[in-house]
């Protein structure tokens, strides 16, 4: 499913505005991130397909729903693990893969460093990472993916900028995103605005 898919959910926002203040640490940054998460797994797995099984209860044979297949969730390393623990804890048996990127922080250009992928032929993908920001990253993550031809592949994150929306959607429209929220814009060296800080830093605490 293409497009943007803004999670209007209560408990998102509430938990949403308590990570973006200076004076949340990381100990609870964490366990935000991991409770959103959950709520944001849910919404972007809304309509995985379902089929038909016969099963057995304590009663009776009957034909029930389960999924066709898993999706397989790859993290955009750092920060995308903070997603991922909660994105498991919905999804625990999905596969799981790895993408090392960082920004070059003179041309804010992604750079691969790192690639560890499952199979992904014929597969859904949901790549994960909290913050979409110039959407450089976003998009070498997906480039990266594309190259082993899933079925498709849906985007994950907390917070996007319209900048990093406009960039990913114009370079893979096909990739629908699913964000808590979308912010004003990006600062003149990419953060988001007014943002949470470095995602990755306040989620291991190195700031
Ligand atoms: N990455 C972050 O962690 N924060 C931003 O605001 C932008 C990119």
């Amino acid at each position: 499913m293409s497009g943007l898919h803004v999670i209007d959910h209560p408990l998102v926002a509430h938990k949403l505005t308590r990570m973006r203040r200076i004076e949340t640490p990381s100990e609870q940054f964490r366990r935000l991130l991991t409770e959103i998460s959950l709520l944001l797994a849910y919404e972007v797995t809304r309509d995985l397909p379902l089929r038909d099984v016969k099963i057995t209860t304590p009663l009776i044979e009957s034909d029930q729903p389960e999924l066709v297949e898993e999706p397989v969730v790859v993290s955009i390393l750092r920060a995308g693990n903070g997603l991922l623990d909660g994105v498991l804890q919905v999804i625990p048996s999905a596969s799981v893969g790895h993408i090392g990127l960082y920004r070059n922080h003179d041309t804010l250009e992604a750079v691969e460093y790192y690639c560890k992928l499952p199979p992904l032929a014929e597969r859904t993908v949901i790549v994960v990472d909290p913050m979409l920001a110039t959407g450089n990253s976003a998009s070498a993550a997906v480039d990266r993916v594309k190259a082993d031809q899933p079925a498709s592949i849906r985007f994950l994150c907390l917070l996007a900028a319209p900048e990093g929306i406009e960039a990913l959607s114009a370079n893979h429209p096909d990739v629908g995103i699913w964000t808590a929220a979308v912010d004003e814009c990006l600062n003149e060296v990419g953060y988001i605005l007014p943002g949470l800080g470095d995602a990755g830093d306040r989620i291991f605490g190195t700031t």
